[in-house]
């Protein structure tokens, strides 16, 4: 039986009211925190660095999801390392030392993902599994929240679990974009374990209620 795991994004959260956003996620029973780290040269928005990600670290005890939207991650993935993540995903469009980032990564301690854009084929991870522990599969195309999940993700959660199986390793997909619950089954269905929702969490009346919504509908039974 696979685990289901719920990351709400902060990214759909009032920044101003960070701390707000963690205790409804803990409330809710979230099982991660995503937090999107953006650049403004991998994707044009701008949001948070490693000072952010300490205090985050500093203020919760759920784990940190970091997503680095980020150019040439393995210059500064050491700086979220240390300011505390516990699971840090890089985008294999952004590097081209994607072994380095991930091995040092779960040197680190911290969880080992790469990221995919939704035109990158699943094919590109064929020789990274073993250095993998979770694979993101973006629904929509990086740099902000609140966009139309691409429909085609569900067949690629599938396509990659199958890819990674046949070469005989096991490997974790987490979902981001656009997820809520009219397609929370459909990708739990095709091997998603992870679901990261921003504008389906924070946009609710109640985000924590959300949280529990968004679980039920992943897992086939009502609210
Ligand atoms: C997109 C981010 C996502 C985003 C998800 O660039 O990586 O994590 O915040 O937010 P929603 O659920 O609103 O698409
Ligand atoms: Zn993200």
């Amino acid at each position: 039986m696979s685990t289901l795991r719920i990351a709400p994004s902060l990214l759909a959260a009032d920044f101003a009211r960070l701390a707000d956003a963690l205790s409804m996620a803990e409330e809710g029973g979230a099982d991660l925190v995503h937090v999107d780290v953006m650049d403004g040269h991998f994707v044009p928005n701008l949001t948070i660095g490693p000072p952010v990600v300490r205090a985050l670290r500093a203020a919760t005890r759920m784990a940190l999801d970091v997503h680095l939207m980020i150019e040439s991650p393995e210059n500064t993935v050491a700086e979220y390392i240390d300011a505390g993540a516990d699971w840090i995903s890089v985008h294999v469009e952004a590097t081209h030392h994607l072994q380095r980032c991930l091995s040092t990564i779960r040197k680190g301690g911290a969880k080992a993902g790469a990221a995919l854009n939704p035109a990158t084929p699943p094919a590109v991870l064929s020789s990274a599994w073993a250095d993998l522990d979770y694979a993101v599969v973006m629904s929509v195309n990086p740099g902000w929240g609140g966009q139309p999940f691409l429909p085609a993700s569900v067949e690629k959660v599938r396509r990659l679990r199958g890819e990674a199986s046949e070469a005989g390793f096991r490997v974790v997909v987490e979902v981001d974009g656009g997820v809520d619950t009219g397609n929370a089954q459909a990708l739990a269905a095709a091997g998603a374990e992870i679901l990261v929702a921003g504008t389906a969490i924070y946009g609710a009346d109640d985000p924590a209620a959300s949280i529990g919504r968004l679980r039920a509908a992943a897992e086939g039974v009502r609210a």
